[in-house]
């Protein structure tokens, strides 16, 4: 897709590495994450990198097989910074010795102190005479390799910052990519000048290249694309229309479990204003009437996921003759993660995707997403003239209410769930306090409990509400309201929504718990 400069960072499996891409990116450094498995002499010809990156990792360079970035990294001739297991690498590959943990592993904060000689990477550091970083190291490098010499120490880290200027290779033993090390995005910054990256990788120009890809790829051929609603199928939509106007069709699959007003707001904004050629396809009379008498949470999902294929085809047909797919796959879904064991993940849930649909249907896909984090997509879109309150939008997930109605689905809890999390949203959003939370939102409970309301008895269902903040979704804390939002939304919730008697608040991170209930 690029023309820019691009820097290859190449993954040794830390549980941080998207986080380098994630400061790079902020620099508009154009940056892909590779394992080292698939970096080969070969693979760095052929990508060409201006600048590298060795990220850190859980192995040890003494293991048998330990991971290994090719040779002939050190020999392109471009700068390379090897982070944690990355320096340790560095050291290993070019003549230094890494020795094993026991009383010298660190783990959190440390602090560093400069050496007298000043090395470019570093301006800008050292301001009060040392520096807070992050360190998470069992192994630590005991010698430097030739040409190396040292320009930063902690107290457990006598090599914590090294560097062969004349190379340019840099290695740090700490994390500069996490937030506990505050001035991380400075040596990045640093490290990408040095490099010479003229950090022309914006959205604007984004946009440009897209489109062009786009063209380029379709030619003249028809393109289908499921809309969720959502933020990322909307942006990539958006963008395949402008590139190739009505080869493009929407199908927007309702299944009956949206929240209240979703359909309408999703139809007008296409069919309104970008005039995007869009079928409306409701079929909630068929996912609810499947979904009868459904109560465990996979059936759900796979029931929902089987029906979505089946009536998305149905309506493709419609369009007659598409040759592609568009999706709003977005990078994270696509960085390859490095797995040390080769072992299966345990499923936690059966994510709901169109996923197996292009074999079935014999279609190609475009994703024109598939190069940026969540941030960049609300950026584009923003380019695009989406509008703000559309990109702002809490990720919802594809099965939809279906997973907040723990039990057995029916009509009369979706409508009350509906009324209930239009009254939370609506708190949220008067409070100011809706872009802080990552996503928000309520669960009706499968129990009904006693209360009293004026004089009588009334016998409700019990709701949950959500809000957590994240950054990706992966893990999660919930957020922390004052008792008198929490006292003020129960009261609104039960005063305005028919149905409910009784508000909690889930107070539950993830990991243990799980944003959704399902
Ligand atoms: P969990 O509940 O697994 O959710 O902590 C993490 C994030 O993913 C969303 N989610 C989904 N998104 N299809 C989606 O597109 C799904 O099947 C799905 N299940 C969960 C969830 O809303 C949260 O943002």
């Amino acid at each position: 897709m690029t023309q820019h400069d691009r820097l290859l960072i190449i993954d040794f499996g830390s549980q941080v590495t998207q986080l380098i891409a994630r400061r790079l990116r902020e620099l508009n450094v154009y940056c892909e994450i590779h394992p080292f498995q698939k970096v080969t002499d070969a693979f760095l010809q052929d990508f060409a990198p201006r600048a590298v990156i060795l990220s850190g990792g859980p192995a040890s360079v003494f293991a048998e097989g330990a991971p290994m970035p090719p040779e002939g990294v050190f020999n392109l001739g471009v700068p390379v910074l090897g982070i944690c297991y990355g320096q340790q690498v560095m050291m290993h590959c070019l003549g230094g010795r890494v020795e094993r943990g026991h009383k010298t592993a660190e783990f959190g904060r440390a602090y560093v102190t400069p050496e007298p000689e000043a090395l470019p990477l570093l301006e800008g550091w050292f301001a009060e005479g040392r520096e807070q970083v992050w360190m998470s190291h069992g192994d630590h490098v005991s010698a430097i390799a030739p040409g190396f010499r040292v320009f930063g120490t902690s107290p457990n880290a006598p090599f914590a910052i090294t560097a062969d200027p004349d190379r340019h290779f840099y290695a740090v033993q700490f994390h500069p990519e996490v937030h506990h090390t505050p001035k991380g995005a400075k040596l990045y910054e640093n490290f990408v000048r040095l490099a010479g990256f003229k950090g022309d990788w914006t959205m604007d120009a984004y946009r440009d290249e897209a489109i062009r890809k786009i063209r380029e790829q379709v030619g003249d051929a028809k393109v289908i694309c499921g809309l969720s609603g959502g933020v990322d199928s909307s942006v990539a939509a958006v963008l395949i229309h402008e590139a190739i106007g009505d080869q493009l069709t929407c199908v927007f699959v309702d299944h009956g479990l949206l929240r209240l007003g979703e359909a309408e707001q999703v139809l007008t904004m296409f069919r309104d204003t970008y005039n995007i050629p869009l079928i409306h396809a409701d079929e909630s009379d068929l996912f609810l009437g499947e979904l009868e008498g459904v109560s465990d949470p996979e059936v759900k999902r796979k029931t929902i996921g089987r029906l979505f294929i089946d009536v998305f085809q149905k309506h493709a047909h419609e369009v007659g003759g598409a040759k592609f797919l568009a999706q709003g796959t977005l990078y994270p879904d696509v960085i390859e993660s490095v797995s040390f064991s080769g072992g299966p993940s345990v499923t936690i849930k059966s994510h709901h995707n169109v996923g197996g649909l292009p074999e079935k249907m014999g279609l190609k896909l475009v994703e024109p997403l598939r190069e940026l984090f969540k941030d960049e997509v609300r950026a584009l879109g923003r380019e695009l003239g989406l509008p703000e309150s559309f990109i702002g939008r809490h990720p919802f997930p594809g099965p939809g209410l279906a997973i907040r109605c723990p039990g057995e689905i029916t009509r009369e809890k979706l409508e009350i769930l509906r009324q209930a999390d239009a009254v939370y949203i609506d708190q949220i959003r008067k409070h100011g306090l809706y872009d802080e939370i990552w996503q928000a939102f309520v669960a009706i409970l499968p129990v009904k409990t006693v209360g009293v309301m004026g004089d009588g008895r009334t016998y409700e269902f019990a709701c949950s509400l959500r809000a957590v903040t994240s950054v990706d979704g992966m893990t999660a804390d919930y957020y922390p309201f004052t008792h008198d939002f929490l006292g003020e939304t129960a009261t609104r919730i039960i005063n305005e929504v028919r149905g409910i008697n009784r508000v909690m608040y889930d107070i539950t991170s993830k990991p243990p718990g799980t944003i959704e209930m399902e």
